[in-house]
């Protein structure tokens, strides 16, 4: 396995474990099945929306083009897509509780979205031949989470870039919101399997005389 292009790692926590993400999807679960409550949707619905209006607005998609969410948590992104016509859906995730609560969330919401249980950065994932390869594939703050791992996260991170790059269509888009890493640091790490097409803007906020954004998003086209 190849090492990721980068050099500086973060600190590890408990966010880059299957433990605490099959805990969060637990509680949602029963939440949602109490409540219809479908849980916490990460860095906020205006993030998200961002994200839906340039898939919605991009001249490169269109409603029956095939679109994963990689590391989908409840699906939220999914819903939306699917809310506006979308039609050929899938979300991943290694959390058998998130794609519980996922499939039950689509199904109140009589939405067809396929779900499948991988682990992005298991050399033993063979989401590459269970179907096609596809147009569109979304991460939003999943790398972050696997770039917190507190084992082998290079080993891991390069697992995942493999990974989408595989599942990722020649020619087809990959992008990614990220909390963690700037834009210039995303386009370095990708850089061996995507080059960038464009960013999109989120709010800036000015501190200490500097400008700086909270999440970043930048949508990739593989090479
Ligand atoms: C910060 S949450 C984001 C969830 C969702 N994308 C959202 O924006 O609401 C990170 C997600 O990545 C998933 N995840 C982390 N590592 C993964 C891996 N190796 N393979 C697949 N999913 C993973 C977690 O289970 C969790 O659902």
């Amino acid at each position: 396995m190849e090492a990721a292009n980068v050099s500086e790692e973060l600190p590890s926590s408990k966010l880059g474990t299957k433990k605490y993400w099959d805990s969060v999807y637990g509680r949602e679960l029963t939440y949602f099945s109490k409540h219809g409550d479908i849980g916490e949707v990460w860095f906020g619905e205006d993030c998200l929306e961002r994200v839906v209006d340039w898939v919605l607005s991009s001249s490169q998609l269109e409603p029956h083009s095939s679109i994963v969410d990689v590391g989908c948590g409840n699906g939220a992104f999914l819903l939306y897509l699917a809310a506006d016509g979308y039609t050929n859906l899938t979300g991943i995730d290694y959390s058998e509780k998130a794609i519980e609560l996922a499939r039950a969330v689509a199904e109140e919401k009589k939405y067809n979205v396929k779900y499948e249980h991988v682990d992005l950065t298991s050399e033993e994932n063979d989401i590459g031949i269970r179907g096609k390869p596809f147009d569109l594939c979304h991460d939003k703050g999943t790398y972050d989470a696997i770039s917190l791992c507190p084992d082998d996260v290079q080993k891991k991170r390069s697992a995942y870039m493999k990974a989408i790059h595989h599942i990722t269509k020649e020619n087809g888009l990959f992008v990614i919101t990220s909390c963690n890493w700037t834009h210039h640091e995303l386009i370095q790490h990708f850089s061996k399997y995507f080059i960038k097409e464009h960013i999109i803007p989120s709010p800036t906020f000015m501190f200490g005389g500097k400008v700086g954004s909270s999440v970043s998003t930048v949508v990739f086209r593989k090479i």
